[in-house]
C-alpha cells in the first residue's frame, strides 16, 4: 500500500497517526453508528403535547438542587423509599399513579395515561452506588457538598441523578396539572451495580406477567460527549443501542499434592500461569467494522476538520490504520474487540508443598459481533491444554441492537427533546455501552432499549464515574430534569410525523 501513497494521502496518514491518535484515544466508553443530525421534521408537523414550559421559580430551583443533595447521604436502601415519599408528595398522592415496592427495595411506578390505545414506554434508573472511601476525595463522598457550581458525591452521575431526576420532573409536571396521554412506567432498581437480579429483573418479570409491551425503554448509559473528538467542536449526544456481553469464568488445574524436594516437571501453578499468559499474549480478534462501532466515525465524518474528515470519509481505505490506532488505548481497545481481564489468581498452601490446585478468574467483555460460544471456542483453542478446566460463573451474549431509523419512535423523541433542550448539540449518534445496565433484563418487553443520560461530559468527567470526586454540575442536573420533563410530554404524540420525502435514514 505504501507505494500508492501520493503526497496528500501521505499527509493524511501522518495526520491520522498524530491528531487522530489523540482524538480517537479519547473517544469515550461509548461509541458506534453515528449519523449527522439532520434538521428534524418541522415542529408544525408534530402534534402538540401538553407543552408545559420548563420555567423554574427560584424556589423550584432550590428545591430541585436540595432534593438531589439530601438524597446523597441516604445510603440505606430502605431509607430511599421514605425519602422519595417525603420530597415528591404529588407523585405519591396522584390517583393515576400506582406505586409498588419490588424485591424489597426497588420501586415501580405505573403512570396511567388518558389514552389506553398508546403503547407505554419506560424510564429506568438505579439508586444503589459503588462504595467510596474518603481517601482522595476533596469532600466526604456522601456529604453532597456544593463547590463552584457542582454537587460532589458518590452516585451524583451514576445514577441518583436519574433516580431523583425522573421523579423530580414528574413532580413538577403534576404540580402544573399535567396528565399524560401515553402511559409510562418508572423503574428504580436497588442492585444494578451487582447485576440487578433482585430489582430490575423482578420488575421486568412482573411487567411481563402483566402482558406489558413497551414502545421503548430509556436507561442510564452513554452521555453527551464534549471535547472527546479532537476534530469536532460541538457536543455529540451518543445514545447506546447495545451493550457488550460478558463471561466470567473460573479456570483451574488440579495436580497431585507432593513434597517440594521431589517436584514434578510442571506444577498446577505453572500450567495455569502458562495458559493465562497465552490468553494475554493472544488477544481476541480486532473486530472494528464488524459491529456497530465503525459507523460513528463514518457518519460524523463530515463534521471532522480537515484532514481528519478525509480519513473518516474514506474508511474503506483507512479502516486498517484506524483500527490499529483504536487498539492502542484500553478505552478504545474495548470498543473494537472482546477484552480479556485476568482478575483473580489463587494457589499454593505452604512454601514446601507442591500445590494441589491453582485457580483463576477471567472476565471477558464480548464485542457486539460475537457470542459467548464463539469466545469460549477461541479461549479453548488458545489455551490448548486439557488439564485446564473451565467453569462458567456467569455468561451472556451482547445485547440485541435496538432500532435506529426514521420509524424508531424512541429515537425520534430523544432527537426532538435534545433539540428542545440542548441547542448546542450538533449530532445524535448511536453508541455501544462497554459496561452493563439494568436495561438488559427488559429484552422480553421491547426491542427498543436505549442507554443515555442527558449530561454533558468532558474528558475529565469520565474517570469520576466509579472513581474519585464524582460530581454533577447544578446547571447540568437542571438540564437533565428539563430533558425528562420535555421527554415525558413529547412522548404523548400518538405517532411520529411522516418523515420528509427526501430524508433518508436519520
Ligand atoms: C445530608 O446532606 C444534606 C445536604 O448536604 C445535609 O443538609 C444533611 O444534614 C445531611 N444529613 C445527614 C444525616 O448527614
Ligand atoms: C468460581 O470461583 C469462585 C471464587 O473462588 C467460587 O465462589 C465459585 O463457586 C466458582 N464457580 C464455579 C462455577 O466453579
Ligand atoms: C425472556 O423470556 C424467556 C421465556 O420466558 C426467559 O427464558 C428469559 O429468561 C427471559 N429473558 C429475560 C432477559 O428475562
Ligand atoms: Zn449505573
Amino acid at each position: 500500500m505504501a507505494e500508492r501513497r501520493g503526497r496528500l494521502r501521505g499527509a493524511a496518514w501522518a495526520a491520522c497517526l498524530g491528531l487522530c491518535g489523540v482524538a480517537l484515544a479519547l473517544l469515550a466508553a461509548v461509541l458506534v453508528r453515528a449519523y449527522v443530525l439532520r434538521p428534524p421534521p418541522g415542529p408544525r408537523l408534530w402534534e402538540r403535547g401538553a407543552a408545559l414550559g420548563f420555567q423554574l421559580s427560584a424556589r423550584d430551583r432550590q428545591e430541585l438542587k436540595e432534593a438531589l443533595r439530601e438524597n446523597q447521604n441516604t445510603t440505606a436502601l430502605a431509607e430511599f423509599g421514605n425519602y422519595i415519599q417525603k420530597v415528591f408528595p404529588a407523585v405519591f398522592s396522584t390517583k393515576f399513579i400506582q406505586h409498588e415496592i419490588i424485591g424489597g427495595y426497588s420501586h415501580l411506578f405505573t403512570v396511567q395515561g388518558s389514552d389506553p390505545q398508546l403503547m407505554p414506554y419506560m424510564l429506568l434508573a438505579h439508586m444503589d452506588v459503588v462504595p467510596a472511601s474518603q481517601e482522595g476525595w476533596h469532600v466526604p463522598p456522601f456529604s453532597a457538598k456544593e463547590l463552584d457550581g457542582f454537587i460532589y458525591g458518590r452516585g451524583t452521575v451514576d445514577n441518583k441523578n436519574s433516580a431523583i431526576g425522573i421523579l423530580q420532573a414528574l413532580e413538577f409536571l403534576l404540580r402544573r396539572d399535567y396528565r399524560p396521554r401515553r402511559s409510562f412506567y418508572i423503574g428504580i432498581g436497588h442492585d444494578e451495580e451487582v447485576s440487578g437480579h433482585k430489582g430490575a429483573m423482578k420488575i421486568a418479570a412482573l411487567l411481563k406477567a402483566r402482558g406489558v409491551k413497551l414502545s421503548f425503554l430509556l436507561d442510564e448509559g452513554s452521555v453527551i460527549l464534549d471535547g472527546f473528538l479532537a476534530g469536532i467542536k460541538k457536543p455529540v449526544a451518543v445514545i447506546a443501542i447495545t451493550e457488550k456481553g460478558s463471561i466470567t469464568a473460573n479456570f483451574s488445574v488440579e495436580k497431585e499434592q507432593g513434597h517440594s524436594s521431589v517436584p514434578p516437571k510442571e506444577t498446577s501453578i505453572g500450567i495455569l500461569a502458562a495458559a493465562l499468559s497465552r490468553l494475554e499474549q493472544n488477544p481476541m480478534p480486532n473486530l472494528f467494522g464488524h459491529g456497530p462501532e465503525i459507523m460513528i466515525l463514518e457518519h460524523l465524518a463530515s463534521e471532522f476538520r480537515f484532514p481528519l474528515n478525509l480519513i473518516m470519509t474514506n474508511l474503506w481505505l483507512f479502516s486498517p490504520i484506524v483500527s490499529r490506532i483504536l487498539e492502542q488505548k484500553p478505552s478504545t481497545n474495548a470498543l473494537v474487540r472482546t477484552t480479556t481481564a485476568i482478575t483473580m489468581f489463587n494457589a499454593g498452601i505452604k512454601s514446601n508443598v507442591i500445590p494441589p490446585s491453582a485457580k483463576a478468574i477471567v472476565n471477558f467483555r464480548i464485542h457486539p459481533s460475537q457470542k459467548v460460544e464463539e469466545v469460549l471456542e477461541i479461549v479453548r483453542n488458545t489455551i490448548a491444554d486439557d488439564r485446564v478446566k473451565i467453569h462458567l460463573q456467569d455468561a451472556f451474549d451482547p445485547l440485541p441492537i435496538s432500532p435506529w431509523d426514521n420509524h424508531a419512535f424512541g429515537v425520534q423523541i430523544f432527537r426532538r427533546t435534545l433539540l428542545d433542550v440542548f441547542p448546542d448539540v450538533s449530532s445524535v449518534a448511536p453508541g455501544i455501552c462497554i459496561g452493563n445496565t439494568d436495561s438488559r433484563h427488559f429484552t422480553n418487553l421491547t426491542d427498543a432499549i436505549y442507554r443515555f443520560n442527558p449530561l454533558v461530559f468532558k474528558p475529565d468527567d469520565l474517570p469520576r464515574v466509579h472513581g474519585l470526586n464524582e460530581r454533577i454540575s447544578i446547571e447540568g442536573y437542571e438540564k437533565q430534569v428539563e430533558f425528562l420533563y420535555q421527554l415525558i410530554q413529547n412522548s404523548d404524540i400518538s405517532k411520529l410525523p411522516e418523515p420528509h420525502i427526501n430524508s433518508h435514514e436519520l
